[in-house]
């Protein structure tokens, strides 16, 4: 139990005097920059928001602060147009004092998927190089032998070895066979014995019950060495309580998230625990009014610009269902855009119930990245395409990998029918490995070095783009002037804000009236057209040639006129005279590449069963294909799905590149008759 200073006195609320060093004082990592900002803010913190607190947060006393790693690699290049690298160089200009943390996905890295070993010791090697120095590492299945790569290379650079151990619940309380009380004893062992200078529950989904976190922590720091530290979401409501048990079982460390980062998906905020803890055992000794200096900068100067981003959808902080079917709020979210982007968020409940079982069958997985991604994305493969004759209709490039081996080994056996159906045909075998799945992979680095050429200028540039081959190349591009940064991945700016509010004011106020700048005639067809989920309307006028467009401006100045289904009428995409006339369509989604005019070519159409990137085309124009091959594999929520050629025939047409936008039911390819 804590033990309480009775001589702190606060009778002038003055929290600075008369305030004893605690006998062990709790540590603290702050993880706002990165978890914090990829829990509410879908990981789009810039690193130039990042600076006005930085020398500040330096000051505060914190054990390590995480700016670094999960999906902020992705991230950055891929939404920002910011090179991750950079951040870590940049930043380390401000924080002289507090370590840096980082989350390491084990032999994943900061990808979705295992890489080869020399990618991985490279990838170690230059982040250290970069200013990083605790490597907070998970598995998501808590396979270490996906350790015992990166481990040495670490070790070997003198930086910190956080082993993490997912946790995640079969039954509550810690109950039933597989994830109970001895299972995280176990695992903790395992890493003190791989030489973990700290070990981190990370409890992503907010699972933890206050009293499990009592049993667990005081388990641990008995059966093991190192410092134990937790890691505990807030999304179901618990975690401040649990945060409070955990400290009083003597946990070591405790992530927080200063408080505008903090609460819904995030983590409880640090200022709470810091008063909550003053004048005890535990005190952190932070100052709380610097605290409060530093939320100040965050609420004025920063956190207007990230505002739109977070899911006002509902008005509860918490979400309960995480604890009735153990879907995190990230997942969730994932979940409810993939299938609002196909048309069917009507099956959400399905998803619901299909959900634990996928994960069963798949052995029982816990629910992180990227175990989470593959499990959702396969329940809502499942729910969309599957019939009562035939479930899995649909299995991802990735579950396909899981039922191989290539992520570890589950904590149960994978469904035996389930991993037979996934491995046929699979390219590098039908029998399952047993070993450590980087064995398997062939070194990858000499390969990228060769594909990337000069348009890599280091090793940091290089490993870009050996983790992220089609969004890192377009990236390097762009930082190279090759090719131009898009407008959309620019940031907006304060000013931007607060003309955007300004408008929505005035728009509210019943202000904002605009005359439409045109005439319509019988011949104008009006279409909404949505372009970064916005909508405009464009008039187009029928001249008997190609359509002509008259106007266009935001959607709601003018009054809507129903679309003419003249005869003729083209549809916007595919302006070709030769195009069949298409049922009038309201609303075409101008926002994926436009599709070339796919109906002159005879044949039978591979067709895009959901939105999505070209990853690549294992087929080019010209070749002989059978049913079933592979045609073409687009990447859906970070998931491959390969997508096979429905007749045998011959590829008579291809109509995008890799790297394309696709929209739903675009034609990507045509099998014609051999
Ligand atoms: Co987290």
């Amino acid at each position: 139990m804590m033990k309480e200073h009775t001589r702190v006195k606060m009778t002038q609320m003055n929290y600075d005097t008369a305030r004893p060093a605690a006998e062990n004082p709790l540590k603290v990592e702050d993880i706002s920059l990165r978890d914090g900002h990829q829990s509410l803010f879908a990981t789009r913190g810039r690193t130039e928001d990042m600076i006005p607190v930085a020398e500040r947060m330096d000051e505060i006393g914190f054990w390590a602060v995480e700016v670094w790693g999960g999906a902020t690699f992705d991230t950055m290049h891929r939404f920002l147009g910011e090179d991750p690298w950079q951040r870590l160089r940049t930043l380390k200009r401000y924080f002289k004092n507090t370590p840096f943390s980082m989350l390491l996905r084990g032999q994943n890295l900061v990808g979705y998927r295992n890489y080869a070993d020399d990618v991985a010791k490279l990838f170690v090697k230059k982040t250290v190089d970069n200013g990083l120095e605790i490597f907070r590492t998970f598995d998501a299945l808590n396979d270490y032998r996906n350790f015992e790569t990166v481990v040495p290379v670490i070790k070997e650079c003198g930086a910190h070895f956080q082993g993490c151990i997912c946790y995640t619940l079969t039954e509550p309380r810690l109950g039933g066979e597989v994830y109970n009380l001895d299972y995280y004893i176990k695992k903790a062992k395992e890493l003190e014995d791989m030489g973990a200078d700290s070990i981190c529950v990370k409890d992503m989904a907010g699972l933890m019950a206050p009293y499990d976190a009592f049993a667990l922590v005081s388990a641990l720091k008995e059966h093991v060495k190192p410092l134990i530290h937790l890691h505990s979401h807030f999304t179901s409501g618990m975690s401040a309580m649990t945060h409070l048990k955990a400290v009083e079982a003597g946990v070591d460390i405790i992530d927080t998230c200063l408080t505008p980062y903090a609460y819904r998906t995030s983590h409880a905020a640090l200022e709470p625990l810091v008063m909550t803890l003053l004048g005890t055992s535990r005190d952190t000794g932070f100052d709380i009014k610097a605290l409060a200096d530093i939320n100040e900068i965050l609420e004025k100067e920063v956190m207007p610009k990230y505002k739109h981003l977070l899911d006002d959808t509902k008005v509860s902080l918490i979400d309960i269902n995480v604890l009735l079917h153990q879907t995190p709020g990230g997942m969730l979210s994932n979940l409810v855009n993939q299938l609002r982007e196909m048309d069917s968020l009507d099956k959400i409940d399905q998803v619901y119930k299909e959900l634990p079982r996928v994960r069963k069958e798949l052995g029982q997985v816990p629910l992180v990245t990227p175990t989470s991604q593959i499990v959702g994305t396969q329940t809502v493969n499942n729910v969309l395409f599957d019939t009562k004759e035939e479930r899995y209709k649909m299995v991802s490039g990735q579950v396909k990998d899981l039922c191989y081996g290539l992520y570890g080994k589950t904590s149960v056996p994978i469904d035996k029918e389930v991993q037979k159906k996934a491995l046929k045909g699979y390219p590098r075998g039908e029998e399952p490995i047993s070993c450590r799945p980087a064995q398997v992979l062939e070194p990858e680095l000499e390969k990228a070095r060769a594909e990337i050429g000069d348009l890599a200028a280091d090793d940091e540039d290089l490993l870009l783009y050996a983790l992220f081959p089609v969004t890192g190349k377009k990236y390097l591009k762009q930082k190279y002037g090759r090719e131009q940064v898009p407008d959309s991945l620019k940031p907006i700016t304060l000013e931007d804000v607060k003309k955007q509010d300004a408008l929505i004011k005035k728009a509210k106020a019943g202000e904002l009236v605009e005359k439409p700048a045109f005439e319509k005639t019988e011949n104008t067809r009006v279409f909404t057209v949505f372009v970064e989920g916005e909508a405009f309307e464009v008039g187009v006028e029928e001249q008997g040639g190609s359509p002509v467009i008259t106007h266009a401006g935001p959607a709601g100045a003018s009054p809507s006129v129903p679309p003419q289904p003249a005869s003729g009428a083209r549809e916007l995409k595919s302006a070709s005279p030769a195009a069949p006339a298409q049922p009038a369509d309201l609303s075409p989604d101008v926002k994926p590449a436009p599709a070339p005019a796919a109906a002159d070519t005879k044949g039978t159409p591979i067709k895009a069963p959901m939105p999505g990137m070209v990853i690549k085309y294992e087929k080019k124009v010209g070749d002989t294909v059978d049913e079933g091959e592979t045609i073409v594999v687009i990447e859906a929520m970070k998931m491959e799905n390969a997508l096979p050629a429905p007749v045998a025939g011959v590829v008579a047409a291809i109509h995008f590149d890799t790297g394309d936008s696709v929209a739903k039911d675009d034609v990507l390819a045509v099998i014609s008759p051999a």
